[in-house]
């Protein structure tokens, strides 16, 4: 995690650098910090918590930054040691000559550590980044060059890091690599700037070099050289990024999330509007690059994910084993790392991710590349490193989700997986052709039924008001909404702190039912179908317990105001697509019950939007 800024040219580099920074908060945001060449030494400044503690402090020593025209900048997500000063990047070595900031771990830091330290390096913060600014210290009190020093340190380090250093001696040159990290260096005129992201730079510039693993820019405000870690030059090209500049603006709504939640129509249809032409039509995917016949070869589907991709996931193994017969595994990142996986050329494996830089999902889509499985990556960042990995590239364009929890992009996920097996379906002939039609009829209704839910606010909001004051919350739901469940639960948890759980409801009855009391709201998802009843059951079970009972429901059946002590009805929809319609509702009331209890909606504790360490 972490996003890294840096900038050279003739402008004042402290503006650019906390404008750069403001747009990679979603990588971090517990305390970040600035370094700036000065005439004859290197000025740091750093602070704990938000962004914006740091462009009050550098606001108010205005007078002695602004004319600095070379600096680099961090947003800190901790790893190594607490959110504070100390542990802020830039880090210095021991006579502040070279400053670095790092995203990513250096793996073997500890030893790193151990040998400077013996060398006589005083180490002041625990992180494992202030490693890498006294090892290429020492490379360059040896070699008297920068690019040298980097490369040489480059050489000893092992883990994942994209790093920017400075050199007090040097004030007219940034040094930059990167390893499973991403960097890009925006190229204007007589200026650079490099970020973890794009966002950062796009204002300024759309001419980019996006480095590769193990390369080394050396950058002056004339020139950006390339080399690799043997010291060859590296010819390299500047892309034209398709990119505007994104208005990050709230649009009249109170928070980031709450504009993203009201989207989601307007995604869907733009999403359908390419894809889904005609009820009569096939679904047009040709992003999909496998043939007919090795679509009808797939023995089997592997979906690898993370959080709320993960549940997105979960929900299209429902729907491709449903229609398209083949089985499906869905497992999360971090844990297929891990293990043998049965893969032969005949297993399809999908990455899902909304950043396409997660770490684990990243490892885990390598891993099965390299057994020749044919792969999908289903992503909001098709200019990711995730998405360069795929073989079949499907951009959910939700457009740029700044809300640390996940609403749009889900929504989008969702789609893609409805589309997804929608087409394989359609190629097999796997499903009844009336079943597919209606699915596509249902679909185009989805944007307005979504609407529907958007202008009916007040029942949810309501809803938050009665439950926000509750220290644990049960979801529960079966079959195709077991995982809408997951994802209710996540994102309350994820933004106000309450425990929230879900759970597939006939295991309730397996143990959580011992939680159950009259301070426990347990919500169901009631979505007409195959486990409606069901459902309805393992309710009667929890109000017996004196639970306190909602029902997410498209029933009108006016028994459920008798069970339940709140209903949240939503508009009808067939099963299948039900998660699509159930999903809003839940990401409503936890915001709702997060901005009632006056927590960070968009930013909360601990969390960060991408997650680059594993
Ligand atoms: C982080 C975010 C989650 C997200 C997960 C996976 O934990 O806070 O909102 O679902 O990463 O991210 P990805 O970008 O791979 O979908």
């Amino acid at each position: 995690m972490c996003g890294i800024v840096g900038y050279i040219g003739n402008k004042s580099a402290v503006d650019i650098l906390i404008d750069g920074l403001k747009q990679l908060e979603y990588r971090g945001y517990d305390s970040s910090g600035v370094a700036l060449m000065n005439t004859d030494n290197i000025d740091i400044y750093k602070a704990e918590g938000k962004l914006q503690n740091l462009a009050d402090k550098l606001f108010m020593n205005r007078d002695k930054v602004v004319n600095s025209t070379l600096g680099i900048g961090h947003i800190r997500w901790a790893t190594h040691g607490a959110p504070t000063v100390i542990n802020a990047h830039p880090h210095t070595c021991n006579c502040g000559g070279v400053a670095v900031v790092h995203n990513g771990i250096i793996e073997n830091y500890k030893e790193l550590r151990a040998k400077l330290e013996a060398e006589g390096c005083v180490f002041r913060s625990q992180t494992d980044t202030e490693t890498v600014a006294h090892l290429i210290a020492k490379k360059y009190s040896q070699c008297k060059n920068l690019t040298e020093a980097v490369r040489l340190a480059s050489l000893e380090i092992e883990g994942a890091y994209a790093i920017c250093v400075m050199h007090k001696d040097l004030p007219n040159e940034l040094v930059v690599t990167k390893r499973n990290a991403p960097l890009i260096v925006g190229v204007g005129e007589d200026e650079f700037i490099v970020a973890s992201d794009v966002p950062a730079f796009i204002k300024y510039t759309k001419k980019a070099v996006y480095l590769k693993d193990n390369q080394i820019a050396t950058i002056t405000r004339e020139n950006l050289n390339i080399i690799d870690l043997n010291n060859n030059s590296i010819f390299f090209t500047t892309e034209v990024l398709p990119w505007e500049p994104a208005s990050l603006s709230k649009m009249g709504y109170k928070h980031f999330m709450l504009k993203e939640i009201h989207e989601q129509p307007a995604v869907i249809r733009n999403i359908l509007s390419g894809k889904l032409r005609s009820v009569d039509e096939d679904i047009y995917l040709d992003e999909l690059k496998l043939d007919k016949d090795s679509i009808k070869n797939l023995s089997r589907i592997q979906i690898i994910a993370c959080g709320t991709s993960l549940h997105a996931a979960m929900i299209g193994k429902y729907i491709i084993e449903s229609l398209c017969e083949i089985p499906v595994d869905v497992e999360a990142s971090s844990e297929y790392i891990y293990r043998k996986n049965v893969t032969d050329k005949n297993t399809l494996v999908i990455g899902v991710s909304q950043s396409g830089e997660t770490a684990d999902t990243l490892t885990a889509i390598k891993q099965a590349k390299s057994k020749s499985c044919h792969i999908v990556i289903i992503t909001n960042r098709p200019d990711s490193a995730m998405a360069r990995e795929a073989d079949s590239l499907l951009a959910i364009n939700a457009g740029i989700e700044v809300s640390v929890a996940a609403t749009k992009s889900y929504m989008a996920q969702l789609l893609s997986f409805y589309l997804l097996a929608l087409k394989i379906a359609e190629t097999k002939g796997s499903a009844d052709k009336s079943l597919l039609k209606s699915l596509k009829e249902d679909l185009i209704l989805i944007p307005q039924k979504l609407e529907q839910i958007l202008s009916n606010k007040d029942q949810i909001q309501q809803c938050a008001r009665e439950y926000a004051n509750t220290k644990d919350f049960i979801f529960i739901a079966r079959g195709v909404n077991y995982p809408t469940a997951l994802e209710g639960a996540l994102k309350l948890k994820e933004i106000s702190y309450i425990n929230a759980t879900g759970y597939c409801a006939g295991e309730l009855k397996h143990g959580p039912i011992a939680m159950l009391d009259e301070s426990m709201p347990v919500l169901a998802i009631l979505m007409k179908g195959l486990v409606y009843d069901k459902i309805l059951s393992n309710s009667e079970e929890s109000k017996a317990r004196n639970a306190r009972m909602i029902a997410l429901t498209n029933s009108n059946d006016v028994k459920l105001d008798l069970l339940f002590d709140f209903v949240i009805r939503v508009p009808d929809v067939q099963e299948y697509l039900s998660p699509l319609i159930a999903i809003v509702p839940l990401q409503l009331l936890a915001y709702y019950i997060a901005e009632f209890l006056g927590k960070d909606v968009d930013q909360p504790r601990n969390l960060a939007k991408s997650v680059t360490v594993e």
